[in-house]
């Protein structure tokens, strides 16, 4: 059995809440694309857990891995083990030998390529972790892979080929001076040691081996998804987005499972109850217009904590957009899904859905393909009645029949419009603060 955890909008849906919930039920949590751009919460307890790399399913012991078409930063990734296990856990995570890794030149370059497209419109906001040049050097065939590490010959002659290339770039297209990320002797020496780490723990794996065999052991898989459909460098806005595939097509490819295998399983498109983004790109449903506006999108950042994982950037709030919703279910086939931050919006004075699009005086419910186009759509709003702020926690406890009648009108709208069942509510940010209806697991 295997279920795949996918973000419908912009990322920061409350993805990581989720495959921690269900994540009780299976054996292996599996990133499939990505890497420490993504930032998710687990709150376990009372205790907050930020994860960029580390599967979420690791604070519940489960074994995590990070697949093939993840890009893994060593740094990051034994800082974030060294962390938990301060904390008291002992996370058990397998790399993939196929997955690229990010170094230390990637990481400048991303931050030197948005520095130069600062003035312009072509600014994407990115997290600065590096990830765009990671993917690109996958692409051109000249990355640096988890397996190469291990074998200190072929990191030196794979270093000793790609890094004057970086150092030209720095020095002679941006005119700026390149230093010890362009040092190829201890380059060597640093991810030669982390190699060294990796073999002894024994963190290194063929990924789709590894999970056909704990399959055939009988082993539920769940795929963690990070980042979300709008920001799929394939089906989102482009460019404003990331370099991966968050959209479930992604979990085969970047796992080494097949297609049929995702397919057998549970889709689950996770969506927050209105929208927030962090990042450039359009946005058709953004509280931005004016005075009361711009108020209800400090309301509901402050009392959703919408500021980004990783960057502590203030996310741009907007109410819930059904065109995108309509693209995300469609791209990724979704069985079902998890609202979240059903919360968040109780008490307000007005609560709007962007049921469609309006563009060149026609109405369409889904997106244009093209971020120009989708720039120039203007919401198509439906107004639903308000829901109070009730005992979210008493809620949780009794069920799906004690939201408030105007919130459950809200969710079997989005149900009806996407033509599948929800699987849960999130009505906070604990474990326990959410309602279960169905366990994907369970299906
Ligand atoms: P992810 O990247 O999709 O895993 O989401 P993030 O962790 O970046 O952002 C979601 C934030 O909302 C986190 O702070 C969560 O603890 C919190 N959260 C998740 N679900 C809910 C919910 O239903 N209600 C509220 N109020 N917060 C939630
Ligand atoms: P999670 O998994 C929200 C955004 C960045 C930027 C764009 C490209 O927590 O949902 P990148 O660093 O990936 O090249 O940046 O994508 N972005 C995210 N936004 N949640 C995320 O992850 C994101 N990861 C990247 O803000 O606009
Ligand atoms: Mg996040």
């Amino acid at each position: 059995m295997t279920v795949t955890i996918v973000g419908s909008q912009l990322g920061d849906e409350g993805k990581g809440a989720l495959v921690d919930l269900w994540g009780g039920d299976a054996d292996i949590v599996v990133r499939y694309q990505g890497g420490d751009n993504a930032g998710h919460t687990v709150v376990e307890d009372g205790e907050e857990y930020k994860l960029s790399l580390v599967p979420s399913g690791a604070v519940r012991d489960k074994v995590g891995v990070l697949g093939n078409g993840c890009v893994i930063n060593p740094r990051t990734l034994f800082s974030e083990i060294d962390d938990l296990r301060e904390r008291g856990l002992d996370p058990d995570v397998r790399l993939a030998k196929r997955a690229h890794v990010i170094m230390p030149y990637h990481r400048r370059l991303d931050n030197i390529e948005e520095e130069a497209k600062a003035d312009s419109d072509l600014t994407v906001g990115t997290t600065g972790r590096g990830i765009g040049p990671t993917y690109e050097d996958k692409a051109g065939r000249r990355g640096i892979r988890v397996g190469d590490l291990l074998d200190p010959d072929v990191l030196r002659q794979r270093l000793e080929y790609v890094v004057p290339q970086k150092q030209a770039l720095i020095e002679d297209v941006y005119g700026l001076e390149a230093g010890e990320e362009c040092d190829v002797e201890a380059l060597v020496e640093e991810y030669t040691e982390i190699g060294r780490r990796l073999r002894e723990d024994d963190m290194a794996v063929n990924c789709g081996d590894f999970l056909a065999e704990r399959r055939e052991a009988g082993d539920n898989v769940m795929f963690e998804g990070a980042q979300g459909t709008l920001i799929d460098i394939d089906h989102g806005s482009y460019p404003y987005v990331t370099s991966s595939n968050p959209t479930a097509g992604g979990a085969a490819t970047g796992t080494g499972v097949g297609p049929t295998v995702v397919g057998q399983g549970e889709v689950v498109g996770i969506v927050k109850s209105y929208l927030s983004r962090v990042g450039e790109g359009p946005m058709p449903t953004e509280l931005k217009d004016d005075d009361r506006d711009e108020e209800l999108a400090d309301f509901i950042r402050e009392k959703g904590g919408e500021f980004g994982t990783v960057t502590g950037r203030p996310r741009r709030i907007g109410w819930l957009d059904m065109p995108m919703l309509r693209h995300a279910a469609r791209v990724s086939g979704f069985t079902g899904i998890a609202v979240n931050h059903l919360d968040v919006l109780a008490g307000l004075d007005e609560v709007k859905v962007g049921h469609a699009y309006e563009l060149e005086g026609d109405e369409r419910l889904t997106m244009p393909a093209t971020t120009e186009r989708w720039g120039e759509c203007e919401p198509v709003l439906k107004e639903f009645d308000t829901w109070p702020e009730v005992d979210w926690a008493a809620v949780a406890e009794e069920g799906y029949d004690a939201i408030p009648d105007a919130a459950q009108d809200y969710l079997e709208y989005l149900s009806d419009e996407l033509d599948v069942p929800i699987y849960a509510v999130g009505v906070g940010p604990g474990r326990e603060q959410t309602v279960h209806i169905e366990n994907p697991f369970d299906n």
